[in-house]
Parts: structure tokens; C-alpha cells; sequence
């Protein structure tokens, strides 16, 4: 059986570790590595398998796994991914992949060299409001995106400075850019407000990133659209937060994880408040005429099972955001970053 390997032991190393307990049948959970000791211990009596390290490379070298899911922060990214390619080992790496460019694109670049299977963790794409969401986007010419996501601030301390976290966007809302990218292709221009001062020192010491910011996404397929993201809020009261492809005719309202509303399908009769058809600006679809998808399952396993099958098999096609696709994500994120900190435009890496 295929040894599997983990380094980064915290909180999403948990999430992993929960769909590996699923997945005996097909791999060995042969090494836990944290800088915590107590941390790998914890996940080797959880599996009730493998062994506890602190270093990855006396793990790499003794345990010799077939794979590795690396789950650490944002700005402990290089070294390890460096002693994995050197050695052969196919990886999966925790988004966002690094928090400098010319890292990421080194790592990438040297593991298609060693023509090594790669993934990241974009569970999102996996899904199962991803097919008709694609279909919609597919079907019907997008004009104009909305997204946005306004939460809190996550609880591990790293999070909080953006020089080890990247910041919201670069470090959480990347998940937005990056289904929409899958949605919609490619963006080539982005142009980024942010604001501070909302959330206070004392509730958060050591904050030091942007509470909101809104972008303007220009992309190849001639649509433009709004993301907006913040980490100010006390309450999801404060927006709902969503991703809406805007076509002329029809809208697809994706909850990511949640729901996928499409409007428009069926024949809708609009009316305004005052119960008079109309047409165009102010007409509102009843919440009836929508066509409600709903999430079903854990699309973190399927994303975790699809890398793991695909090293078993040699055969990475289906997984839907091997490393040098994610890539192209962090790079949207980090362009918003430069255009929020030079006060410019900014277009976006793709290469
Ligand atoms: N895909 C998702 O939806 C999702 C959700 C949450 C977090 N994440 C990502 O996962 C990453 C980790 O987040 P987290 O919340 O698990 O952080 P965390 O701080 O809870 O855990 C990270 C762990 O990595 C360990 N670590 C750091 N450097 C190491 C090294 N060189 N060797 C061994 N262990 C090392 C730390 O000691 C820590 O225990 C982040 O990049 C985050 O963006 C992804």
C-alpha cells in the first residue's frame, strides 16, 4: 500500500487527517510531522498509525512516503517543497501556495521538471454545484461578476499579520478568486481599494491587515467584475456573502459550499413591489423562480481521494487544481495586494 505523509499538523492538517481515517483502504498513514511535538503526536493516535516528527527531512528519509499533504502556514513555504521534488515525492500543497510569486513559480516549474503529480486545496472546485455552474457560465454569456465575502478573523495568531498570512485575500478570499476563475477564465487586470481602522487593536493584537477591500477584475473573456471582501464582521448579518454571474438575461447565485441559484431558467414573472410588471432596473424575480442546487457531500474528500488515487494510479487528469493552475490564483490575489499598495492597476502573472 502507498505511504501517505503530512507536514503541518494544525487545524486544516485536522480537516485532512479526518477524510485520511476514510481512506485506509488505499494508503498507509505512514508520518505525521509538526514544529509541535505534541501536535504530530496527537494525529499519530488519532490514525493509530505512523510516526511522530519534528523535522521533515528525517521523516522524508526514514518513512520514504509516496505522497505528502503539506498543511503549514503561507509564509513557511520553499524548503519543504524543494526537499519533496528532490527527492521524487508528489505533493499536495494548502493554498495559497506561497506568498511570493517568483517562489511559487520556482516550485512549480521544478516539479513539472520531475513531471510530478501536484495538487492544492481548492476544495471548492470539487463540489457538486461546480457542473451546473459551469454549465450555466457555458451556456450563457457572462457579462459581469459579484462576489463577496465578509467573515471574521480566523483564529490562529500567524493570520493576523499580513506579511506571514498574505492578508485576507491573498490568504481566505482566494477561494472566491479562484472559482470564479474556474468559472470564468482567466482575469488580466485588477484594481484594488482596501480600508483599515474598523477592526480595534485590543480585540485583535498585532492586526496589522486591511478589514475591507473591493476590487475591479478586468478578464480575457471581455466580462469585468467586483470582488469585495472584508474580515471586519461581528455577525454574517453584515452581508450575505455570494458570487453571482450576471449574464443579460439570467443570474447563477453561488453560496460556495452552500447553494447554486439559478434565475431565469424558467419562465419568471416580474413584478415590483407595487405588484406592476416591469422590466429591466427594479424588477424583482420571485425567490420561487429560481432553480435551487443544493451542496451534497464533502468536496474536501473528494479533493483529497482524487490526489491520493491519482498517485496511486500515475494519472493526475482529474485533479482540478494541480499546483501550476493554483498558481494563477495566487497570482490574481498578490496582484490585488500591489494594486491596494501602489494605488495603480496591476495585471496579473499568468506565466
Ligand atoms: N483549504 C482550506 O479551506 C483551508 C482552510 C484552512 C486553512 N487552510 C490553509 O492551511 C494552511 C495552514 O493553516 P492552519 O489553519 O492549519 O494553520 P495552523 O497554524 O493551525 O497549522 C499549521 C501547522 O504547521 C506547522 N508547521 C509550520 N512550519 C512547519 C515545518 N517546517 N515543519 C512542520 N510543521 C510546520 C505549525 O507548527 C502548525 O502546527 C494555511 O495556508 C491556510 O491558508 C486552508
Amino acid at each position: 500500500m502507498k505511504k501517505l505523509a503530512v507536514i503541518g499538523c494544525g487545524g486544516i492538517g485536522g480537516y485532512h487527517l479526518g477524510h485520511f481515517l476514510q481512506f485506509t483502504d488505499i494508503v498507509e498513514l505512514a508520518g505525521f510531522c509538526d514544529l509541535i511535538p505534541e501536535r504530530a503526536d496527537s494525529f499519530c493516535k488519532q490514525a493509530e498509525s505512523g510516526k511522530a516528527y519534528t523535522d521533515y527531512r528525517v521523516m522524508l528519509d526514514e518513512v520514504e512516503p509516496d505522497m505528502v499533504f503539506v498543511c503549514i502556514p503561507p509564509y513557511c513555504h520553499g524548503e519543504i517543497e524543494f526537499a519533496l521534488i528532490e527527492r521524487g515525492i508528489p505533493f499536495f500543497v494548502e493554498k495559497p501556495l506561497a506568498l511570493e510569486l517568483d517562489l511559487a513559480r520556482k516550485i512549480r516549474d521544478a516539479a513539472a521538471k520531475k513531471g510530478l503529480i501536484t495538487a492544492s486545496g481548492f476544495q471548492c472546485r470539487y463540489s457538486n454545484l461546480v457542473e451546473p455552474n459551469r454549465a450555466f457560465v457555458e451556456n450563457n454569456r457572462i457579462v459581469f461578476v459579484e462576489a463577496s465575502r465578509m467573515g471574521s478573523i480566523p483564529g490562529v495568531d500567524w493570520w493576523r499579520r499580513k506579511d506571514l498570512s498574505g492578508g485576507q485575500i491573498v490568504e481566505q478570499t482566494i477561494h472566491q478568486f479562484d472559482i470564479i476563475r474556474y468559472m470564468i477564465g482567466e482575469p488580466t487586470e485588477v484594481f484594488t481599494y482596501g480600508a483599515r481602522g474598523y477592526v480595534a487593536d485590543e480585540e485583535c493584537p498585532g492586526y496589522d491587515t486591511d478589514d475591507v477591500s473591493t476590487t475591479a477584475v478586468k478578464f480575457k473573456s471581455g466580462a469585468i467584475g467586483v470582488i469585495s471582501t472584508g474580515c471586519y464582521a461581528k455577525s454574517g448579518n453584515c452581508l450575505d456573502s455570494k458570487v453571482t454571474f450576471s449574464a443579460r438575461d439570467k443570474r447563477a447565485e453561488l453560496k460556495i459550499l452552500g447553494t447554486l441559484k439559478v434565475y431565469g431558467e424558467q419562465p419568471a414573472e416580474t413584478k415590483d413591489a407595487g405588484g406592476f410588471v416591469v422590466k429591466g432596473d427594479g424588477a424583482v424575480a420571485a425567490a420561487g423562480d429560481a432553480v435551487v442546487y443544493r451542496q451534497e457531500g464533502d468536496a474536501g474528500i473528494l479533493c483529497d481521494r482524487t490526489f491520493i488515487e491519482a498517485v496511486i494510479s500515475g494519472d493526475g487528469s482529474k485533479i482540478r487544481s494541480p499546483y501550476a493552475d493554483a498558481f494563477k490564483s495566487v497570482s490574481f490575489t498578490l496582484a490585488c495586494n500591489q494594486s491596494m499598495k501602489t494605488g495603480l492597476p496591476v495585471k496579473v502573472e499568468l506565466e
